[in-house]
């Protein structure tokens, strides 16, 4: 409240204090009877904020009526005459008044009859609302009309006059205030007028601007340049807000016309319903030689018909455009992309070879199987290492797999050369011997291995003479294949170096019917085997026996489809 209080106080001084207005030069206004007239009160430094402006006349020292409806009244910051009389004429009062400043404008507003077309009839033959205007021969210049009314009043299309006769002439374009003239001659000094149709609170009035217009010989300087654009294109992306400025020098004293335009339309006028695109309010800076003009244009948000586009600067006969584009896709997205997609090639590629790893490679030794004979010195392909567990199930089982199951496949289907402890010794020979000749020349060591009970390890099965050719084949660093006839629950009770190996290679279970006479070498089972058998060294045998084999047994798509696999 006290706030308030003194706020209001202070208000009060600071109102006393500016009471002494500034005075400023006289404007002197002199207009034709019978038509309308408006007057803005500005000054500039004062026209920020928060103002108070009020017209009087001064003669009467009363305020100006602010009654719409009223001939005379103030509207904002204009003085509105509609339509003036005779006796209209005389001093005018503007006072501008803000927190801090106040400013009196003042205005002699002479009023004459003068009858358009008939000069015969002034009565102040000194006085002359003409505007005088410069047409300078060359290729374009071009008139104003100046109708300066508030937004009150709307004006209707302006019609141009030469000589009292309406120009019908195609040299002379309208442009909004301006008349475009194009290849002017000295011929075309003379008198003008411009004239509109103003509507204001439902009446109709008509203004009308005399231009007195002078010839002057042009030249060549004259020609604006436009800076920029150049012909350009400008990389944007769609959705995206856009300024582009038109920079442009013209001589100090030209007449020209500079706009944006789009397919010969204004921005303004080709725009006027969306308002996504408008052509900005025109500035300049003058230099001693020349003045610099900038007019910017604004997206406001860029859209895909603008691409492609030529928004074309017009300054005079002067013009030049630019054109969007879309920008130049990313290279780093493309990088990025690529990347990936790479990734996601070589990872399906390896899921795809370590699925199909075994088919291929069977494959690829079944296609490019060389049929020279391996010259590394060894007689056997692998040496076939197994238990004699204790439960007599489990011994038969073994003895399936390694005295019938393993030479049917491998040997006789795959001719692999295996060597069986217990088959392939000469009897009588010495083990130790046997052993010492036939280690050496083994590649494999297929190593057989069945669960057993805790207290029986599983080279606790073996002869003493097996165990060393076990221990002399891993110190040799031969390659083992381990194969589980059952499911191996606990290797613990197995020696660390196959709990090593196992761990290391894996092991591969038997699966299949240990009664079934005849076994498949393409089931997976013996795949897997075969697979870490070393390549064959003779051609693969395809006997017919084989082949309807095949048939019979169709195990994997893969294999059906490649029809190539064999041992
Ligand atoms: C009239 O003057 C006011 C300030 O008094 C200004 O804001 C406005 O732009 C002016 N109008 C025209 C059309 O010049
Ligand atoms: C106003 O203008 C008229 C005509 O131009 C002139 O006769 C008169 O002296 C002017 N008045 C003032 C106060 O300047
Ligand atoms: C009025 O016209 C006369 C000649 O017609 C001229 O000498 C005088 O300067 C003019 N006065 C004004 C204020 O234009
Ligand atoms: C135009 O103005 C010039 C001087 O400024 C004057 O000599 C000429 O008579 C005027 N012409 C018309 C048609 O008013
Ligand atoms: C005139 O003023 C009244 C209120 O003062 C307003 O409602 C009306 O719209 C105005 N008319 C025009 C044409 O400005
Ligand atoms: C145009 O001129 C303005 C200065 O008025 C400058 O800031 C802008 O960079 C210029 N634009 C071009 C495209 O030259
Ligand atoms: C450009 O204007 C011409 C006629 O002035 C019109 O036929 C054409 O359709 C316009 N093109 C666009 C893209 O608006
Ligand atoms: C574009 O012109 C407007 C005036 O119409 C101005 O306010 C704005 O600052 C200009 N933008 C640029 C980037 O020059
Ligand atoms: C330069 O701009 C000012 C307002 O910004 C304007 O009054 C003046 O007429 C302009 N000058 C030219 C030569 O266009
Ligand atoms: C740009 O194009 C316009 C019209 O297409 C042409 O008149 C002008 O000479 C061109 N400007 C440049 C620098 O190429």
């Amino acid at each position: 409240m006290l706030l308030l209080l003194l706020l209001f106080c202070f208000r009060k001084l600071s109102d006393k204090i500016s009471n002494t207005c500034k005075d400023r030069d006289m404007h002197h206004e002199a207009i034709s009877a019978d038509q309308p007239f408006a007057f803005n009160c500005t000054n500039p430094p004062l026209t920020y904020g928060e103002v108070n402006v009020v017209w009087y006349d001064a003669a009467s020292k009363a305020p100006i009526s602010k009654d719409n409806q009223s001939r005379i009244h103030q509207e904002h910051t204009w003085i509105l005459i509609l339509p003036l009389k005779l006796e209209d004429s005389g001093i005018y009062l503007c006072v501008i008044k803000n927190a801090n400043n106040c400013v009196r404008i003042w205005m002699n507003l002479t009023v004459f009859e003068k009858h358009w077309c008939d000069n015969s009839r002034r009565s102040l033959p000194n006085l002359s609302d003409d505007y005088q205007q410069i047409l300078r021969t060359g290729p374009s210049d071009s008139l104003t009309c100046h109708l300066y009314f508030p937004e009150t009043c709307v004006l209707g299309p302006i019609m141009w006059y030469k000589d009292c006769k309406e120009i019908t002439e195609t040299r002379f374009v309208p442009v909004e205030m301006k008349l475009v003239v194009y290849d002017v001659s000295a011929e075309d000094s003379g008198s003008y007028a411009c004239a509109a149709e103003l509507t204001h609170a439902g009446r109709a009035y008509r203004v009308l601007n005399s231009i007195n217009v002078t010839g002057r010989v042009g030249n060549e300087r004259r020609i604006p340049k436009i800076i920029y654009p150049k012909n350009n294109s400008i990389e944007v992306q769609l959705g995206s807000t856009l300024i582009v400025d038109c920079n442009i020098t013209d001589s100090k004293d030209n007449t020209n016309l500079r706009c944006w335009r789009v397919n010969s339309t204004l921005v303004d006028t080709y725009y006027s319903e969306s308002k996504r695109i408008r052509e900005g309010i025109e500035t300049n800076v003058s230099f001693p030689e020349h003045i610099f003009y900038t007019v910017n244009i604004t997206f406001l948000e860029v859209k895909m018909e603008d691409y492609g586009l030529p928004f074309m600067c017009h300054a005079g006969v002067s013009t030049a455009y630019f054109m969007l584009t879309l920008p130049a896709p990313d290279f780093r997205a493309y990088l990025i992309g690529g990347l990936i997609a790479l990734a996601v090639v070589v990872t399906s590629v390896l899921c795809i070879y370590n699925y199909f790893k075994i088919d291929i490679v069977l494959w690829y030794r079944s296609a490019f199987s060389s049929t020279k004979a391996m010259e590394d010195g060894k007689l056997y392909d692998a040496y076939v290492l197994y238990p004699k567990p204790q439960k007599e199930s489990q011994r038969h089982d073994v003895d399936t797999l390694v005295l019938k199951l393993l030479p049917e496949v491998l040997e006789r289907q795959c001719r692999y050369k295996l060597f069986i402890f217990g088959r392939d010794e000469f009897p009588g020979q010495a083990v130790a011997h046997v052993i010492d000749e036939n280690i050496k020349l083994c590649r494999r060591l297929i190593l057989i291995i069945v669960p057993e009970s805790p207290s029986f390890g599983l080279l606790k099965n073996m002869s003493e003479e097996q165990i060393a050719v076990y221990n002399a084949l891993i110190q040799l660093g031969m390659k083992v294949i381990l194969i589980e006839l059952e499911k191996i629950e606990d290797y613990t009770t197995m020696p660390e170096s196959i709990q090593y190996m196992r761990q290391k290679h894996g092991a591969i279970q038997w699966t299949g019917d240990l009664t079934e006479s005849s076994q498949c070498a393409k089931t997976k089972f013996w795949k897997r085997v075969r697979y870490h058998m070393p390549p064959k060294r003779f051609p693969p045998s395809s006997s017919p026996a084989a082949e309807a084999r095949t048939l019979q047994f169709p195990s994997r798509q893969m294999e059906t489809k490649m029809g190539l696999i064999s041992c």
